[in-house]
């Protein structure tokens, strides 16, 4: 038995472990049932107590860490591999070695040259690190989200949250896919109000070293006139602010990455309905009012007592307006998520629409037939974004 694939594999991660040679743990091929789940990573950490084994659970839009003392790590992984996750790569200074587990967990185990000639120094690990380095970021002070000493002002402690939250979806977005190694690229924000957001998408590409071109569009002529001076103060010197309206703009160019957060009611549409139209690889859109559908939602016979309830008929008015969106999405070639981008306690707008163009998009034709049964289910006549697609 301890000479199994996996038995050895957990052996040499001990032994590196021991010898200070742990260089980095993936796992991968996840086969589990937690939605959302692709890795788990690992890396030494230097705690107050002693070094530990800082375990990331990265799932699709956050990480989950949990630092375990060396002895505990291989207990742990050893439950995880095979049941879990099917692939495991462990890279340290004597050599590498790759685990792929067949349906008993036990498997191949494949040695190569060692990548890494040094172990990095562990890393102290005190403190988790923002999203968006908040000393870095002087646009937040100047647009009143926190004060000189770096805080949150008074009352903006759930806005920086949100920038901080936003920055994170966005990374693994990015991370997951396509633009992931792009060195350029082009970004359009819709709806950009005091552009919090904007600025934090010009400031997570800059850190990265991306040369973005960061467009925000804003109907307001005040907010645009404020947060064009904030962008030259604060020295973005590819980032500006249009004044004009969602569905109007003239798109010239290629568009990569297109947001559009809390951009009130039908204006999310015209917001997705330019991404489509563009071919933006990804589309964040996070939903604000939803008072198109509600308008029109007839309760379907089964649903009468459900939807007599004016706030229920206001919630399932929103969850299908949301709905439609994601699977115009789908229709028009992408892979569309929901999900909630932060708790409702800080924010009751805390749906995303995330969307990343597809490679190869299926036939739609099934997709589209779903769609006219969904709308004939609720009455509903009119949609904005559809009516805008089928033009
Ligand atoms: C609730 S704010 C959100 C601002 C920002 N995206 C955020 O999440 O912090 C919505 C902004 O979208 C702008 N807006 C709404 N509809 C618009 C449209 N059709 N065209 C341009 N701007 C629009 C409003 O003026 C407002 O500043």
């Amino acid at each position: 038995m301890t000479d199994s694939p996996r038995a050895r594999f957990l052996a040499k991660l001990d032994a590196s472990l021991r010898a200070g040679a742990l260089v980095k743990l993936t796992l991968s091929a996840y086969c589990g049932a937690e939605p959302g789940l692709r890795n788990v990573y690992g890396r030494v950490v230097a705690l107050r107590d002693g070094p530990h084994v800082s375990l990331v659970w990265r799932y699709a839009t956050r990480d989950v860490t949990k630092n375990v003392p060396p002895s505990e790590a291989g207990p742990l992984l050893g439950k995880l591999l095979g049941a879990e996750f099917a692939r495991a790569h462990l890279f340290t200074t004597t050599g590498d070695w790759q685990l792929q587990c067949d349906a008993q967990g036990e498997g191949r185990l494949k040695a190569s040259r060692p990548v890494f000639a040094v172990a990095p120094e562990p890393e102290h690990d005190v403190k988790k690190r923002a999203p968006l380095a908040v000393e870095h970021a002087p646009f937040l002070h100047a647009l009143g989200v926190t004060a000189a000493t770096g805080e949150a002002r008074p009352g903006m402690a759930d806005k920086l949250r949100q920038i901080q939250r936003f920055v994170e979806i966005l990374g693994h977005l990015v991370d997951d896919s396509p633009l992931r190694d792009r060195r350029e690229l082009r970004v359009l924000d819709m709806g950009a109000g005091k552009g919090y957001l904007t600025f934090a998408t010009a400031a997570f590409f800059r850190d990265r070293g991306v040369d973005a071109e960061v467009i925000g569009v804003e109907a307001r002529p005040d907010l645009v006139e404020l947060t064009n001076r904030v962008a030259r103060e604060s020295g973005f010197a590819r980032l500006r602010f249009e004044r004009g309206a969602i569905g109007d703009f003239a798109v010239e160019g290629a568009v990569d990455l297109l947001i559009a957060l809390h951009a009130c009611d039908t204006a999310t549409d015209d917001a997705l309905h330019q991404g489509i139209r563009a071919g933006a690889s990804l589309i964040l859109a996070a939903p604000c009012c939803h008072k198109e559908i509600r308008a029109q939602l007839v309760p379907p016979p089964v649903l009468r007592e459900v939807l007599r309830h004016g706030i229920l008929a206001e919630r399932e008015a929103e969850i299908v307006t949301d709905g439609i969106r994601a699977l115009l999405l789908e229709i028009h070639g992408y892979k569309a998520g929901v999900f909630e981008f932060i708790a409702p306690e800080h924010s009751g707008k805390n749906l995303m629409i995330a969307a990343q163009r597809r490679a190869q998009p299926p036939d739609p034709a099934p997709l589209r037939e779903r769609l006219r049964e969904l709308l004939a289910f609720y009455g509903i006549r009119e949609q904005h974004l559809a009516r805008l697609l089928t033009v």
